[in-house]
């Protein structure tokens, strides 16, 4: 796809669709009242005709009278404060998804109305990063996963025009550029995660993480079972020994062994690699469980961002994590009650093996740091509970320092992606105290969300970040901005925060 940026006014640029934003009630005033009159008067015809309404997300769909514009798009926002930079990837998606099955070669989208509002203080190179960043991930659907004939898939553009009057044209396209490599990393990690448990397996997620490292010259190492066992991670491989399908724990790298990026941190992320979590032998009830192939989004998401992280700006100090296994009943499972020592020697009492994600998590942690991680991101579609709490349009946080975490959720505030912040409440550790352990890794239903992420940090030392996706890692059913499936929530926050340590060009270093 071309990507070109144009300081023109809406009503000189050629596309096959112009895509109008609409905040707040159509009033029909400045540019807007000026594109509507250059149209001939379609844009008020449709407002008559109520077709084009003020409601968040929905579309209207008109010729382009006289404008050189071919269609009009228009896609409502709800009022200007609700205009934020999550938004404008919203923006763009949507209206990318309600262009589906048609035959659309070049879309243009007039970006001016979202730059004049409040969050973007005129930061035009922002929006259209974010808003390219949309067109991409709005361009994404899984039923092509298997089946790439489909012929309802949003288009695939042979250009993107960003309508900016008045911007410095080489900044926005640079960021624009930007944007559609993160919308590319967002994709891939969602291909991974919508595929399927007999297609994708520990062994094959190792294998698309090698060929991604070697595209992109990243060091890779991937542990297998007896490595695993050899060098002492108990709560990983009591897991992974359950299934025919043996675990891999996937480890990779950007930049030097230990090496300190510009912000003098080796940062590392984390991804939860369950590829089927049936549950093991405290299996679950079979409502939904086909739901739990899904449950490797977290790893796909940290493999796809450190791609993502070494085409922006090769080079960039990153770990990268991913523990990846299948969790299920068999004659060589853990069985509740098993006692199991960890990679930092900590004695964990089994009590509920579909608590399986924290034991993942906890080895691979204490291995990053093993490797030098001096600050620690994971992102797990951990709890049910985070969902019931939250739905699955925020992601549910948890971390110390609180400096630490409030500079993760500044990346996610530049990304476009909302967290809320729970609580680590220290009185709850002893409802995890294990008679026969130091810990057990599941407690009474009580406060279960916050104990999840308490038995986390039992195996971090360094500052720490724990982002709960399983809300917002698929969604059930499609929305207007989002097809159903995996989301990859959480991989453009990833990619801002170790772009934030980039030294040198090209990359957001600057912001
Ligand atoms: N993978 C699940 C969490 C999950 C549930 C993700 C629903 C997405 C949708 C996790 O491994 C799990 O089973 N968690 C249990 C924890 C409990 C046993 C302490 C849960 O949430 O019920
Ligand atoms: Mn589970
Ligand atoms: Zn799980």
């Amino acid at each position: 796809m071309q990507l070109r940026v144009v300081t023109d006014q809406p009503w000189d640029v050629a596309a096959d669709v112009l895509v109008v934003p609409i905040i707040g009630e159509p009033t029909f005033q400045g540019p807007l009242d000026e594109l509507d009159r250059r149209s001939g008067g379609e844009l008020r015809a449709m407002a008559d005709f109520r077709e084009l309404r003020a409601k968040r997300h929905t579309t209207s769909l008109t010729s382009g009278g006289d404008l050189p514009a071919k269609r009009i798009v228009t896609v409502s926002l709800g009022d200007g404060d609700q205009v934020d930079r999550e938004e404008v990837v919203r923006l763009a998606a949507t209206a990318e998804r309600r262009l589906a099955g048609r035959a659309v070669h070049s879309v243009a989208i007039w970006l001016s109305p979202l730059v004049e509002a409040e969050a973007f203080e005129g930061d035009a190179a922002n929006a259209a990063e974010l808003a390219a960043r949309g067109v991409v991930e709005g361009s994404y659907d899984p039923k092509a996963l298997y089946r790439p004939e489909i012929e309802s898939k949003p288009p695939q553009l042979d250009e993107l025009i960003l309508i900016v009057p008045g911007a410095d044209r080489a900044a926005v396209q640079a960021a624009a550029e930007r944007g559609l490599i993160i919308g590319e990393g967002a994709n891939a990690a969602r291909n991974l995660s919508n595929r399927s448990a007999n297609d994708l397996y520990p062994e094959v997620l190792a294998d698309e993480a090698r060929a991604i490292a070697e595209r992109n010259g990243l060091w890779i190492d991937v542990i297998d079972a007896d490595r695993a066992t050899e060098l002492g991670m108990g709560m990983f491989m009591a897991v992974g020994q359950g299934s025919d399908n043996p675990p891999k724990l996937i480890v990779m790298r950007s930049g030097g062994e230990g090496e300190r990026d510009a912000l003098d941190r080796h940062l590392a992320i984390v991804g939860k690699g369950v590829c089927f979590d049936s549950g093991g032998i405290s299996i679950k009830p079979s409502d939904r469980m086909e739901e739990m192939k899904m449950d490797k989004a977290g790893a796909c998401t940290v493999i796809a961002a450190i791609e993502t992280v070494a085409r922006i700006a090769p080079g960039t100090p990153l770990l990268a994590l991913a523990p990846t296994v299948e969790n299920m009943p068999g004659p060589h499972s853990t069985r509740p009650g098993d006692i199991v020592t960890a990679l930092n020697g900590k004695k964990v009492d089994i009590t509920n093996t579909d608590a399986e994600g924290r034991l993942i998590l906890g080895d691979a942690m204490t291995y990053a740091e093993r490797l030098g991680a001096t600050h620690i991101v994971d992102v797990a579609t951990l709890t049910g509970a985070v969902a019931r709490a939250l739905g699955h349009l925020i992601t549910g946080a948890f971390g110390r320092p609180q400096g630490w975490y409030d500079e993760v959720v500044a990346a996610g505030a530049r990304a476009g992606e909302r967290y809320w912040q729970l609580p680590l409440i220290d009185d709850y550790v002893q409802d995890m105290e294990s008679w026969y352990g130091d810990l057990q890794n599941s407690g009474s239903a009580e406060g279960s969300l916050v104990k999840s992420a308490l038995f986390l940090r039992e195996f971090v030392t360094v500052p720490w970040v724990h982002l709960d996706i399983a809300g917002t890692g698929y969604f059930r059913k499609p929305l207007p901005f989002g097809a159903r499936g995996a989301t990859g929530a959480s991989h453009a926050t990833l990619v801002e925060l170790a772009l934030a340590g980039a030294n040198g060009t090209g990359a957001a270093s600057a912001r």
